[in-house]
């Protein structure tokens, strides 16, 4: 009810065809319970191709859009965080949308992507969250390969990890529950128009990714009016980042490995990646913890290891930050996939897995990393574990023991 005349303003706007500029200025005005409504109308006469959708009932959405962003780095936590978003009802969850994007201008010639300016990639990126962010999910079509036809693709990165995307109406027939294997086989062909009204329909919308180096990168997005972001910095142990990617890429990691298993240094070993990460980390951190008033209610850092060691009372907080309810679905998930026994361990290898008991797996590169490269990375990234807070260990028993806590 206290929504109505607000949407009638609206409508108005709409009707009178002011421009998008104006709307800017209403921005703060439209923060209240309206944000969904304005979210359709203001689309409306910005971006033709949704009125009839936003006409025949699909919005309005009376609770307020959040626009959450699950930021971190590969190997630190992020499949299962954002598992913890993807089980409630109400949010279109999609993983990793920008690997399209990556693979899109990865392909030109090696010579043309020593010229393209890294800018030109973030631009790309922020572009893409925007249209997610949005429910136009027919925007990815500019990057997937190959190129979808009809607006339906069977490319599309890691389907299976989004509920939306793998049950009604985007995948009719869905009876079971959605798990890796069984979308893509089930489900057929994405129909990225049924995605899209998915979203829609959903209240919120939760991206995952990997690929934004610093926080400082997002200060747009936070800007935008159209949208009411909520940043998730997700963080872990660089010790622990290392360990599992020794583990799910050993192509790539293979000198380490050597490394670990010898106990020597290998000259060709690549420290420049580990160290790049431990710098993001830190200076997204630290410029969250700044409190910049573009990022003011908007960012929230988390550390894996609090996640796992403890991940009702996490996850509650992450969801009030977010400011949802945490489903009974949310929790049911948190009880399955945080105790299981060992057996569940054994998809440890799976790259992507993140069924599995969280405490031990959250520490168990205590006991697969040599000292000797514990010690190398703390050498390396000595600020960042300070920040973050944690402990450095001085002796291979220190490590060894995992009575003795390195998170404070
Ligand atoms: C990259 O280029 C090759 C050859 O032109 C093509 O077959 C492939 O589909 C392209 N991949 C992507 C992700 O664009
Ligand atoms: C995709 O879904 C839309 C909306 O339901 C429908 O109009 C369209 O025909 C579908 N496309 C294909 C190729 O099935
Ligand atoms: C562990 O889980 C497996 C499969 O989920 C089950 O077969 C087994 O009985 C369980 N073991 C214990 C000790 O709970
Ligand atoms: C490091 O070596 C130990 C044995 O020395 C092994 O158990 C462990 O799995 C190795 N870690 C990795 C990440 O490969
Ligand atoms: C990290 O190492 C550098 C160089 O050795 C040193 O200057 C700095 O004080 C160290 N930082 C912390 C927090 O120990
Ligand atoms: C392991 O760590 C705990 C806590 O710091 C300590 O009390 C204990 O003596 C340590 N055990 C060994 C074998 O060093």
């Amino acid at each position: 009810m206290e929504c109505s005349w607000k949407t009638v303003l609206l409508l108005v706007c709409a009707s009178l065809g002011i421009q998008y500029t104006a709307i800017r200025t209403l921005r703060d005005s439209l923060t209240g319970p309206c944000r969904g409504v304005y979210h359709c109308h203001s689309r409306r006469h910005i971006d033709s191709h949704w009125r009839d959708f936003c006409a025949d009932g699909w919005i309005p959405i009376v609770t307020p859009r959040k626009h959450i962003l699950l930021f971190a780095t590969t190997r630190s936590g992020s499949s299962f965080t954002g598992q913890l978003l993807n089980q409630h009802p109400d949010v279109f969850y999609v993983f990793e949308p920008l690997y399209h994007v990556q693979q899109a201008f990865t392909n030109y010639s090696s010579r043309l992507r020593r010229t393209l300016d890294h800018r030109v990639l973030l631009g790309a990126y922020r572009d893409l969250l925007l249209n997610l962010y949005t429910c136009d999910l027919r925007f990815m079509e500019n990057y997937i390969r190959p190129q979808p036809q009809h607006h339906v693709t069977n490319s599309f990165f890691r389907r299976s990890s989004s509920h939306a995307l793998c049950s009604p109406p985007v995948c009719s027939g869905a009876d079971e529950p959605p798990d890796e294997t069984w979308c893509p086989k089930k489900c057929g062909p994405l129909n990225l128009t049924l995605a899209s009204l998915s979203c829609l329909s959903r209240g919120h919308v939760a991206l995952k990714t990997v690929r934004i180096p610093e926080v400082r990168d997002l200060q747009t997005l936070t800007e935008d009016p159209r949208l009411d972001m909520r940043i998730i910095h997700l963080v872990r142990d660089p010790r622990a980042i290392l360990a599992s990617r020794m583990t799910a890429f050993s192509d790539q990691f293979r000198a380490w490995k050597i490394w670990n298993a010898t106990g020597r240094q290998p000259r060709y070993v690549d420290l420049t990646q580990i160290t790049s990460t431990c710098r993001d980390m830190m200076a997204s951190a630290e410029t969250g913890l700044q409190r910049p008033a573009w990022l003011h209610g908007r960012y929230l850092l988390v550390r894996y290891e609090d996640l796992a060691f403890n991940p009702k009372d996490k996850a509650t907080e992450i969801y009030r930050f977010v400011g949802l309810e945490m489903e009974d679905r949310v929790r049911t998930w948190i009880t399955k996939n945080t105790k299981c026994n060992v057996s569940s361990l054994s998809e440890w290898n799976y790259k992507y897995s993140t069924s599995r008991n969280s405490k031990e797996t959250a520490e168990s590169w205590r006991l697969r990393l040599s000292f000797d490269i514990v010690r190398a990375v703390q050498i390396l990234c000595n600020d960042t574990l300070a920040l973050l807070g944690y402990k450095q260990v001085q002796s291979a028993a220190d490590l060894r023991n995992l009575s003795h806590s390195l998170v404070d």
